[in-house]
């Protein structure tokens, strides 16, 4: 049995002292849900990365940005490379979401090289994939998946390969209250399962987690994890709230 990933990303919301408040909150929670077979990540804004480190230090849950620069350091005024991020305490990143690829321009070459940087220091990457609207309207969506994966992730060698998790987003899916039905999920990640199968064989695509993100919440986590090739969940706003944070991962456990 694969272990299941509850993943938050907090996005760019709150000051720092509510981070720090929730990252409390999600603690507690987790100590009384004793989660045996869920991995949890905190996904925070790189300022709170490493308060939230040391708060949830001990507790078994992870933390992790939402982004990393392709280059190592140097002149880059502003960036924030993947060895500053795993140097705070984080263990994880998330690379290519969407709203990366869309608002900040970032190509699936871009994205490939932010996942070699990111494993080459030693983090694991939450690699995002995902269509927007008007490609699945025509039928696109496996074509743009297997696209972003070919160009992004599946071009690694095994070894970095097995340092990533996959979270399929369906861009029409996230922050909109529409949530893949788990029939749309299930299609979509056995379709990824069988991309990474063909890449890195049977074994590999087995113990490969990929994650489903868009709208995710306590009321319908269960149903979408109950799906054979849904291995967890990237939880945007329902991860701002530590109770419904918290029904996800009980959602995970079941
Ligand atoms: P959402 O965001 O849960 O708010 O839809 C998910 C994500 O963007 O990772």
């Amino acid at each position: 049995m694969r272990r299941k990933i509850v993943a938050g990303n907090w996005k760019m919301n709150l000051s720092l002292a509510e981070g720090y408040q929730l990252a409390e909150s999600v603690k507690s929670e987790t100590k009384v849900i004793k989660p045996a077979g869920t991995d949890i990540v905190l996904c925070t804004p790189f300022i709170h990365l490493k308060g939230v480190s040391d708060i949830v230090q001990d507790s078994g849950i992870a933390t992790g940005a939402q982004n990393c620069s392709n280059e190592k350091s140097g002149a880059f005024t502003g960036e924030i490379s993947a060895s500053m991020i795993k140097s705070a305490g984080a263990r994880w990143v998330i690379i290519g979401h969407s709203e990366r690829r869309s608002l900040f321009a970032e190509t699936d070459n871009l994205v490939l090289r932010k996942t070699s940087a990111a494993i080459e220091s030693g983090l694991r990457v939450i690699f995002c994939c995902g269509e927007v609207l008007a490609e699945r309207e025509r039928n696109d969506h496996f074509r743009v998946v297997k696209r972003q994966l070919d160009e992004g992730l599946l071009g690694l060698q095994v070894s970095d390969f097995s340092k990533t998790v996959i979270a399929y987003e369906p861009v029409w899916a996230i922050g909109t209250g529409v949530t893949a039905s788990p029939i749309q999920a299930q299609e979509m990640h056995g379709y990824i399962r069988s991309l990474v199968q063909e890449a890195y064989g049977t074994t590999v695509a087995r113990e490969t987690l990929i994650l489903y993100g868009g709208s995710c919440k306590a009321s319908n986590a269960a149903e979408i994890f109950s799906m054979p090739d849904v291995d967890g969940g990237l939880i945007g706003g329902a991860s701002l709230n530590s109770a419904e944070f918290a029904g996800i991962i009980r959602a995970a456990e079941l």
